[in-house]
């Protein structure tokens, strides 16, 4: 796992009876990855093979996941040997990975990482256990997950889901409502727990759609694995979410954990 600028070289050991190897790029959240090949040489003939993929996976699981990456999946994971060496990478998100399967000795690559800006963060991984962060769909329709690596209680501070226009025609109520997914509301904030990567398999333990600025309005421990924070814009309204964060203390986490990873 990487999470700074710079060069990287690969060189085979020889055949490690097929295993897949995976560097695991981070970046700050409101930044994303350019990846660079200088030296490409892996052989298609002896089974060598690297793919490029546009956010993280493990045990099969992506993230982001389909529902929310605005690129179709072939286009998110692509694989070169041979003549054909990746052209620059950029990445969709604060996440990318290299994975790579290179039997024979000597042979690898060489690549140049840089962090580049991204003044409209979406999809975003964390590895940081406490802070405050905002989301925010900017007016367009799709959908946008924070990762947030451990298990974590989340406290809602400013919520503006499902309610504000792109040309402000009514006033609104204030106030969160609960259960707006179930109520077919296409705006919604939903805040999940699981194991693995991928949000879409994740257990949903609460979503909100509306107005309210009442910091700690709502608090949700998830404490199976990772703790994700969810957007859902139909691209209706501008919504935007900021929510602070902090690890569950071992009583909340024992109280929740077995509750929430049960299927
Ligand atoms: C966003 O997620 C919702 C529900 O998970 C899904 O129905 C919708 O198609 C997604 N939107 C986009 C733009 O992928």
């Amino acid at each position: 796992m990487e999470s700074f600028d710079g060069d990287y070289w690969y060189r085979s050991p020889g055949d490690q009876g097929g295993a897949v190897c995976g560097l695991f790029v981070i970046a700050h959240p409101e930044q994303l990855i350019q990846i660079t090949f200088n030296k490409f040489d892996i052989d298609c003939e002896s089974g060598g093979l690297l793919a490029m993929v546009d956010g993280w996976e493990t045990q099969g699981q992506f993230f982001p996941s389909d529902e929310d990456h605005q690129l179709p999946f072939e286009m998110r994971y692509q694989t070169y040997c041979g003549g054909e060496a990746p052209t620059v990478f950029i990445s969709s998100q604060n996440v990318a990975l290299i994975q790579y399967r290179i039997p024979t000795v000597e042979e690898g690559f060489h690549i140049s990482v840089r962090m580049i800006d991204n003044p409209e963060p979406c999809n975003v991984v964390t590895m940081i256990d406490h802070g405050v962060m905002s989301i925010s769909n900017h007016g367009h329709r799709r959908n946008c997950s924070v990762s947030i690596m451990y298990p974590e209680n989340i406290k809602l501070l400013n919520v503006d889901v499902g309610k504000t226009h792109h040309i402000p025609t009514q006033v609104w109520k204030n106030g969160l409502t609960r259960h707006c997914k179930k109520r077919m509301r296409d705006d919604y904030v939903e805040l999940l727990t699981g194991p693995g990567l991928d949000s879409s398999l994740m257990k949903s333990i609460q979503d909100f759609c509306g107005l309210s600025s009442r910091p700690g309005a709502a608090m949700v421990p998830l404490a199976c694995g990772h703790a994700v924070v969810r957007l859902v814009s139909s691209g209706n309204y501008y919504n935007s979410v900021t929510f602070g964060f902090e690890g569950l203390t071992d009583d909340v986490y024992v109280q929740y954990a077995t509750k929430q990873c049960m299927d």
